[in-house]
């Protein structure tokens, strides 16, 4: 028997914000539980950032320096590369291909990079023989890669739901206690640092749909597929829209779900109304919660933070236990080659009950002409309830709808027919209800 390598792992971490410098920070504070579970030190040997002079809160004088991150994969003294600089091109990605072909594992928080250019890397990291991964990339610190690759691999896995962006969750949680509107909510949570000063990818929904491609790829083994992901943000969520969830018993989320059925994957990130005393219903602030279906296993539910300085550094530091024990498996639970390129489900075909929002104008005729609108795209109504005068725009009266069980193609339709009516205000908005 060969005897175990007890040598350091030495690390070489691109990156010194939020991420990098909680990574710095956990292997100091750690040292000793992680060598000892690991059974030989995990220790930083080099780094590399923009500015050299900045203070980040961690001593950086016994590290080398690189300028040029990539440097970081032909170092020596490098064994193991984090990728914690962000975007799914330039550094980033030239470094990641660098530390693979240079046969050195690689360890990322990086899901833009993972969602857009995951296959090839996966690809790339196999043909050398080496590891790469990226718990920390999906749902910050809660171990979800690790569940559907470890805990639960010996399962079919049809289902993959969950809140997977902490900004988003932390807004419509404000929105719903408080009563506020998204655009006041969104600046106090860009004053807390819960948003970043272009809160585009979070409140768009990219960053979930990003997350959800990836645990998509390891639950069901297709290829990441972010780019079949549809994809709605909540920037037109209304204070009204929650209240009226309130009273309907629901509750707003950006929820993520990827399902697999007769070989078809769907996949969506949407806002969508879910009962309030559930789960995901309840989830305060920015956590995250991840739900996984499997066919023996049942349904397991995992919540947690799913981003910050300490939960992303403990989700990577553990990525970095499992190459220093060289137990590291496969990024996607599988080899990558063997992945399929997966059908895309057809979306239309959904079905669920919705809730509708329209602005009319305050013209008689207008609630006739809305409501024959609907029938005519199929749809039937459950509730209706008209507001007070006043709405988004002067002389506007909103309107709420909740229709019986639709499929997505006859909501789509009757939100195009009340659009184009002459008393429209102002874009509709749909919201469909699921009872998770
Ligand atoms: N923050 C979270 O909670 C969280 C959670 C999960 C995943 N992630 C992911 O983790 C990654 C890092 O996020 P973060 O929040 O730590 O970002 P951040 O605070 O903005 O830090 C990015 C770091 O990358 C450095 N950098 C930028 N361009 C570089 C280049 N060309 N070469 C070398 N270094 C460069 C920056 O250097 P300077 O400091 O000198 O400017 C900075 O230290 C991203 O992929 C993010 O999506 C973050």
């Amino acid at each position: 028997m060969t005897r175990p390598d007890t040598s350091p792992l030495r690390i070489g971490i691109a990156g010194l914000g939020t991420v990098g410098a909680g990574v710095v920070k956990l292997l100091a504070a750690n040292a000793g539980a992680i060598a000892a579970r690991a059974g030989r030190p995990v220790a930083v040997t080099a780094v590399s950032a923009r500015s050299r002079g900045r203070d980040r809160g961690v001593d950086l004088a016994p590290y080398a320096w690189e300028d040029d991150a990539v440097r970081l994969a032909a170092r020596d003294d490098v064994d193991c590369v984090v990728e914690v600089v962000g975007g799914s091109n330039g550094p980033a990605k030239a470094l990641v291909e660098a530390a693979l072909a240079a046969g050195k594992p690689v360890v990322t928080a990086n899901k833009a990079l993972i969602a857009h250019h995951g296959q090839a890397l996966a690809e790339a990291a196999e043909a050398a023989g080496v590891a790469l991964r990226a718990e920390a990339g999906v749902a910050g610190g809660i171990p979800v890669m690790k569940a559907l690759t470890e805990g639960l691999a010996a399962n079919r896995i049809h289902r993959v739901s969950g809140v997977l962006n902490g900004t988003c969750n932390y807004i419509l949680t404000e929105m719903a206690a408080t009563g506020r509107g998204y655009a006041e909510v969104l600046a106090e949570a860009q004053a807390k640092g819960y948003a970043e000063a272009d809160p585009a990818f979070d409140v768009g929904g990219t960053d979930a749909a990003h997350k959800l491609a990836i645990l998509a790829a390891a639950a069901f083994g297709t290829r990441v597929d972010f780019a079949g992901v549809t994809t709605e943000g909540i920037e037109r969520i209304t204070a009204a829209d929650i209240e009226t969830a309130g009273d309907l018993g629901f509750a707003i989320k950006l929820l993520a779900v990827a399902r697999m059925e007769a070989g078809g994957l769907e996949q969506r990130v949407r806002p969508t109304m879910v009962p309030r005393e559930s789960l995901i219903g309840s989830l305060p602030g920015v956590t995250n919660a991840v739900v996984l279906e499997g066919d023996f296993v049942g349904t397991c539910a995992f919540t947690g933070p799913g981003a910050g300085e300490g939960p992303t550094a403990s989700a990577i530091v553990a990525d970095l236990m499992d190459i220093a024990r060289g137990a590291a498996g496969p990024l996607f639970a599988q080899p990558a080659a063997g992945l399929r390129a997966a059908e895309r489900l057809d979306y239309s075909d959904e079905h669920a009950p919705y809730y509708l929002r329209f602005s009319l104008l305050d013209r008689p005729g207008a609630l006739a002409a809305l409501a024959s609108a609907i029938g005519e795209a199929g749809v039937s109504i459950h509730r209706m309830r008209q507001y007070g005068r006043g709405g988004a725009r002067a002389g506007a009266v909103p309107v709420v709808i909740v229709t019986h069980d639709a499929r997505r193609e006859m909501i789509d339709g009757a939100v195009a027919r009340i659009a184009a009516l002459d008393v429209s205000a102002a874009e509709p908005v749909a919201i469909a209800i699921e009872e998770i």
